[in-house]
């Protein structure tokens, strides 16, 4: 073991890379030969260790298992044309995890352990970033609750763990969404802007019962009516309308804020495209499309990047796109591509060297 003044960090003796081939991933399979973990006790953190990956052992009781107190972000390393690590934005992660925190009553996670942990372990396995198009280290940060009792009460004890996984991309073929209205992922002062483990388990049933029918991801729409749109599986949503690109806004609380939608509203201003962001009834979009003015609609995340949307279907109303012509979508999904692999000019500071 070495020790660092932030990390004490001990190295695998022999890597499992060299069996790995970094080529045409599925998504979240695999993972790297290290990871960070850090016990937080008594009102603070302990020093972060570095270690080979390993399974975590736990009581039965674990109270992150009862009572959910389980956050987590996706963020993404890249190698650039020099073949250096670059990790994207992962200070937007930052921010957004530790207000997942505070709404779950966790504690907050400092930088000097998200942040510089992150880049150390991403230098350590640097070797497992894949150098193919539409690939990356997906690197995944997530915090629990550890006490081990029953009862519901917040957690004092949490263990943040930060693990690797080499991977291709999410959802590679154009997507068939069904627009839900029976289920609800998010209400006006619920959970729906924190990205707790909670959110996702309760979409589960009702985006297993869209890919029954067919669909591969349910947009969502608001709790009261069912008339506004939401976001879509683990993904932000974008309509291109006319000359004008739509999203719903962000103020009622009920939608995650993607690092990769607010980069995207940057890209489609940079391309003298006007970006809305309110409201959008599902009547507007039916009446868009049935005028023609529908032009384009796709989904941003940070697993998924820019994810080309070929059918909506509301109702009995189906929706239908030629994802050979999404336009503005291609070009957002190359452009991103090319600063993130570092083959253009990062003119936003968006990548973070470790
Ligand atoms: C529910 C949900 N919405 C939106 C997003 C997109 O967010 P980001 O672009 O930060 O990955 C994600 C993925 O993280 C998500 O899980």
């Amino acid at each position: 073991m070495t020790a660092s003044a932030n990390f004490n960090i001990t190295l695998i003796e022999s890597s499992k890379l060299h069996a790995m081939s970094l080529e045409d991933l599925p998504f979240g399979r695999y993972f790297t030969d290290h990871m960070l973990e850090v016990d937080y006790e008594k009102g603070k953190w302990k020093k972060a260790e570095i270690k080979p990956y390993h399974a975590l052992s736990f009581d039965p009781s674990l109270s992150a298992l009862h009572y959910g107190q389980a956050i987590f972000e996706g963020v993404k390393a890249y190698k650039n044309q020099e073949g250096e690590p670059m990790i994207f934005r992962p200070y937007e992660n930052l921010k957004r995890f530790n207000l997942s925190a505070d709404r779950m009553e966790m504690p907050q996670v400092p930088e000097e352990i998200f942040i510089e942990g992150m880049k150390e372990l991403v230098k350590i396995d640097e070797g497992w970033i894949p150098n193919k198009p539409d690939h990356s280290l997906y690197i995944r940060p997530f915090m629990f609750g550890t006490d081990e009792m029953i009862g519901v009460k917040p957690s004092d004890t949490y263990k943040f763990i930060i693990i690797l996984s080499p991977t291709g991309p999410y959802y590679a073929a154009p997507m068939r969404i069904y627009v839900e209205e029976k289920y609800v992922r998010a209400v006006e002062g619920g959970v729906g802007f924190a990205k707790n483990a909670g959110n996702y388990g309760a979409a589960m049933h009702a985006t297993a019962e869209a890919k029954r029918k067919g669909y591969d991801q349910v947009l969502w729409t608001d709790a009261y009516e069912h008339k506004y749109v939401q976001e879509c599986g683990t993904m932000n949503i974008f309509f291109i309308i006319g000359n004008k690109a739509i999203t719903p806004d962000l103020t009622s609380g009920t939608i995650l804020e993607g690092v990769t939608r607010d980069s995207v509203i940057q890209l489609l201003k940079e391309k003298g495209i006007q970006v809305e962001e309110r409201k959008l009834g599902i009547d507007e979009i039916v009446s868009a499309c049935k005028s023609k003015s529908l032009l384009e609609v796709f989904g941003t995340g940070t697993a998924a990047t820019i994810s080309m949307i070929k059918e909506l279907k509301y109702k009995d109303f189906v929706m239908n796109f030629d994802t050979e012509k999404l336009e503005i979508a291609k070009h957002i999904k190359t452009r991103m591509s090319a600063i993130k692999e570092g083959r253009t000019d990062d003119k936003y500071n968006w990548l973070v060297k470790v």
